[in-house]
């Protein structure tokens, strides 16, 4: 199949064009890439089983993992579900537009291989502008996994996209590089207690705020237990080559470096700023200072060290707090080994 590429970074005329097309071929049945501000979408319409069948076969994904349902408005994110918590009106109202994804019971008028069978549903409002506009263009829900081959890191510009995906879809909308760059928080909203079942763009810090409890998945954190999101279960994120989370001082951090070097080993390394302007590396990428900078520049990260160039990457860690939990759930998804050096 020939993958159209449309790029609506400039002109606001020709992306109006381009946005009409591609709902076009949504609304056909085909698959779309598109833009928001977390990471880059795969898109199909959510009532169409067929249209949405394509989704699991272009990215290789497990017909157990549901995907997320995209709205444009909380009257349609309404529309889709029997019943929701008082809560969720009012996170809905402070964090949407935006990356916070609703689990809630659906009233079966998205197709079933979206709920992959389940009584409940994922919904999110994305807060992009190409996103918003295709999904008032094409006015039905979009069922949207990351547009990633399944397994690979989630992609953050539309050339990752078409690294994993040219020629098994219809088309691609590159808008430029994601802003958030990690994906939607996952919240449990069927009990009285909301549960976070993936952390992401919107923070346990933040939701607190509103809610007074919410509560952390321990499936997430815990190996005998089994999460409660389908796709936490499955490996994740993974870069070309072995990944390695090492908790350490740079000192640390350069003596294994060697180590590994001594044994013939080329190594990577992804850090922050001022870690990084201390270490001496075969290939190293620079995180950034913040931690809105490390999770935006995470998955862009994991995705440049190939094979042939280096044989294992070395990450530091990051606290887990704020956006940060985020960051380190899927380093840990990602990682070979995690190493605790610092004593
Ligand atoms: O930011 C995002 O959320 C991106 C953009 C494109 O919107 N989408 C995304 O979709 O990350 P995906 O399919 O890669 O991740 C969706 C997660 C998976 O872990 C899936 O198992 C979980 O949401 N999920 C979907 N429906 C669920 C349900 N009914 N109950 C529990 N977990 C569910
Ligand atoms: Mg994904």
């Amino acid at each position: 199949m020939e993958t159209k590429l449309w790029n609506i970074n400039n002109n606001t005329l020709h992306n109006e064009k381009a946005i009409a097309e591609a709902a076009q071929f949504l609304l056909n049945g085909e698959t779309i890439a598109f833009p928001t501000e977390t990471v880059y979408g795969l898109g199909a319409d959510a009532t169409n089983e067929a249209a949405v069948s394509k989704i699991f076969t272009a990215k290789g994904r497990p017909q157990d993992n549901p995907l997320i349902a995209h709205v444009a408005t909380k009257e349609q994110l309404a529309g889709l579900v029997k019943s929701m918590p008082a809560y969720v009106d009012t996170l809905i109202d402070r964090f949407t537009p935006g990356p916070l994804t609703f689990i809630l019971p659906h009233n079966g008028r998205c197709a079933e291989n979206v709920t992959a069978g389940l009584s409940t549903i994922a919904l999110r409002i994305p807060d992009h502008p190409a996103a918003q506009q295709l999904l008032k263009t094409c006015d039905v829900p979009l069922a949207a996994p990351s547009a990633n081959a399944s397994g690979k890191p989630s992609p953050t510009a539309a050339d990752h996209v078409w690294a994993d995906l040219n020629g098994k879809i219809a088309g691609i909308l590159d808008g430029g590089s994601t802003g958030v760059g990690l994906e939607s928080t996952v919240l449990d909203c069927t009990g009285e207690i909301p549960v976070i079942l993936r952390p992401g763009g919107v923070t346990k810090e933040q939701l607190k705020k509103i809610t007074g409890k919410v509560l952390l998945d321990p499936g997430l954190n815990n190996n005998e237990e089994k999460p409660k999101s389908p796709g936490m279960k499955y490996k994740h994120y993974a870069p070309e080559v072995e990944l390695w989370l090492v908790d350490g001082t740079p000192n640390q951090i350069q003596e294994l470096i060697n180590k590994e070097q001594n044994k013939s080993k080329k190594v990577g390394v992804m850090a922050r700023t001022p870690v990084v302007n201390q270490l001496h590396a075969d290939q190293i990428y620079d995180l950034g200072t913040q931690p809105e900078e490390i999770a935006a520049s995470l998955y862009e990260a994991l995705r440049t060290f190939k094979q042939g160039d280096v044989d294992l990457i070395a990450c530091e860690t990051f606290p887990e707090k704020g956006i940060g939990q985020a960051t380190m759930n899927r380093l840990k998804k990602a990682a070979t080994r995690s190493l605790g050096m610092r004593s």
